[in-house]
């Protein structure tokens, strides 16, 4: 939900959409199908935390849903509650636990599983819910050093919960630092660390995240817990999306809305930073910063209009950007300029910048709007 109506993408028929992030269940569907292949064994707790990673929550999950996912994951109760409110009844896990005892009792209501990963959080449990039926999962620092128990705390920790009737061990996580790195033997640390620790305890296991999955089979165990392969861009460092048979989710588009001659030393945007070497026509792209185009991108950052790529001139603006079409250029006004996407990975752009696809995806802005193609969420 937006927090300013004003600001949000519109439905007004009658008005153009300036910037538009088509979502293709499709592909997704097929990114799940490349889950299932990585990890036969595993089932999935699919990743739709953050809105699905910008690409709309409740659509998303319905389709993972709709195509056999067991289970979903998510940061926060306000994250959960959407879901439930939309009809989504599968296991849905809060990787972050509850922050108060009032949330503990709505992850009661809505049967939903936590995550538990410090003391805190075991003393607001044991105050707010001795007696209600929890679903726990423990969460163990095996490396990471962000959230957890210790792996030697593991044993205390399944004795404190098994002391409430109650409350069920559902099973264990940790999370993996480098499985993006292919070489670095810190993966297989954490997970020697996860599975000494849990010798003998009872309870499910999960480890890998997409990079785990995809590079590290080893990791896969009970639980996978998919995210950015879903949405269709590469987990592993140094391997495109397309040579791991990932499908992009999400074609982030605008128009152009004007196109320029200008001759050779004109210059382009705020800070006049870019200067044409010759004559040449350049288009104006609505799409800015205020969309998720990041404002650091550096000219020169190639994006696609039809089957064409090309270059991006000058500074991104809130609102625009701009686009060198050269002097032969057959583009105009109205074009769509795909700006990751098929042809325009996210993960290149993301680069361009020092950032990663999670941050563009999750970037999108307010008034940039979803339709979804290709399945359940169809419409929502
Ligand atoms: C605890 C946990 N599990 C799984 C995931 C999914 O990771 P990825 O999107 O890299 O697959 C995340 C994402 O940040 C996470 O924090």
């Amino acid at each position: 939900m937006a927090a300013n109506p004003s600001a949000a993408a519109c439905d007004d028929p009658r008005i153009v959409t300036r910037a538009l992030a088509h979502i293709d269940l499709v592909a997704l569907r097929h990114n799940l199908a490349r889950v299932r292949a990585c990890a036969p064994h595993s089932r999935v707790m699919a990743a739709v935390k953050a809105n699905a990673y910008g690409h709309g929550a409740v659509p998303v999950a319905r389709a993972l849903v709709a195509a056999g996912t067991e289970a979903l994951a998510v940061a926060c109760v306000e994250e959960a509650l959407e879901l439930r409110a939309a009809g989504v009844q599968v296991p849905i896990v809060l990787l972050e636990g509850v922050l108060s005892a009032a949330e503990a009792q709505i992850a009661v209501d809505e049967k939903l599983q936590i995550a538990v990963h410090s003391p805190w959080q075991m003393e607001l449990l044991q105050g707010a819910c001795a007696s209600a039926p929890l679903a726990l999962w423990g969460l163990l620092n095996t490396g990471m050093n962000r959230l957890g128990f210790a792996p030697t705390e593991a044993g205390a920790l399944a004795a404190a919960i098994a002391q409430h009737p109650a409350w069920r061990l559902h099973g264990w996580l940790t999370h993996l630092a480098c499985a993006d790195d292919t070489g670095a033997a810190e993966t297989l640390r954490q997970q020697a660390r996860f599975d000494a620790a849990l010798e003998g305890l009872a309870g499910e296991r999960s480890i890998a995240n997409s990079a785990g999955l995809m590079a590290w089979p080893s990791t896969c165990a009970d639980w996978v817990r998919p995210g950015l392969m879903l949405y269709g861009a590469s987990p592993v460092a140094g391997q495109t999306a397309a040579a791991l048979d990932l499908r992009p989710v999400m074609q982030f588009e605008s128009r152009l809305i004007a196109v320029n001659a200008v001759g050779s030393g004109a210059r382009v945007g705020y800070g006049a930073t870019w200067s044409a070497p010759a004559l040449t026509y350049i288009g104006i792209v609505a799409a800015g910063y205020a969309d998720g185009v990041p404002r650091a991108l550096p000219s020169g950052t190639p994006v696609a209009i039809g089957s064409r790529i090309v270059p991006t001139a000058g500074r991104v603006s809130m609102d625009m950007l701009a686009v060198d079409l050269g002097p032969d250029a057959r583009e105009q006004v109205g074009d769509t300029v795909r700006l990751w996407g098929d042809g325009v990975p996210a993960e290149a752009m993301a680069a361009r910048v020092g950032t990663i696809a999670y941050e563009l995806f999750c970037g999108l802005g307010p008034r940039v709007r979803r339709i979804f193609h290709g399945g359940v969420g169809d419409g929502a």
